[in-house]
């Protein structure tokens, strides 16, 4: 993990813990609940000690959004503060949502059906499988922290790969995330060290692709 990353991160948590003694209203409200992901666990091919890790920060960006969503409601929404913290609920928010769509795209064992809408749709997209995957990966290979979305346009009937900057920045408006793919460091670091490509590799080999084709075919019938 980045040193800048680490302290940015620490600065930002101990901003909000600090803000959240200074709220009148002490009743808290849990607006988000953290899944269970301890399934994960058995991936074979992810070291536990990585996964547990991982779920433990997921559920840190529940418990902040949780924070955040009650410093607000009691905060003049006029104030530096209020606008300060709007800006870093983008962040944790887009955090929550963007580690249960990746958990929820992970699973051993579940092969990909090639007569699946989802599959013909990539290989007419992308020329055939292969080449998406590599597109896929080649973006995952982007330098920096951030994640790789497969998003679906369903109005022009297009897919694209995108790169997303930390949780927030660079998502493309009103199309579909139909596969999610998590690229900070803390993803693979401990496991893989910086042989990011074995990484996306193994996430390859672990796609719940019966999610993906799911999440596909929801949007071909809204
Ligand atoms: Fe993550």
């Amino acid at each position: 993990m980045k040193k800048s990353f680490v302290i940015i991160y620490v600065f930002m948590f101990s901003f909000l813990n600090l803000f959240a003694n200074t709220t009148t209203n002490k009743q808290s409200k849990e607006y988000y609940l953290a899944k269970d992901y301890s399934y994960l666990l058995e991936i074979d091919d992810f070291d536990k000690s990585l996964m547990q890790m991982h779920i433990t920060l997921y559920e840190g960006y529940v418990k902040n959004v949780n924070m955040l969503l009650n410093q607000l409601n009691n905060l003049d929404s006029s104030s530096n503060i209020s606008k300060a913290l709007k800006k870093s609920f983008a962040f944790e928010l887009d955090g929550l949502k963007l580690h249960e769509l990746y958990f929820d795209n992970l699973k051993n064992d579940i092969k990909i059906d090639k007569k699946s809408k989802f599959f013909q749709k990539i290989e007419k997209e992308f020329k055939n499988f292969q080449a998406w995957v590599d597109d896929f990966t080649n973006t995952g290979l982007t330098r920096g922290i951030g994640w790789v979305i497969l998003y679906y346009d369903v109005k022009e009937d297009k897919m694209f790969n995108a790169w997303i900057d930390e949780h927030q920045i660079g998502h493309l408006v009103g199309l579909d995330r139909i596969l999610v793919m998590d690229v900070w460091e803390h993803a693979y670091l401990t496991q893989f060290g910086l042989n990011r490509k074995k990484y996306i590799d193994t996430f390859f080999n672990n796609i719940n692709w019966q999610e993906v084709s799911k999440r596909f075919e929801k949007v071909l019938k809204n």
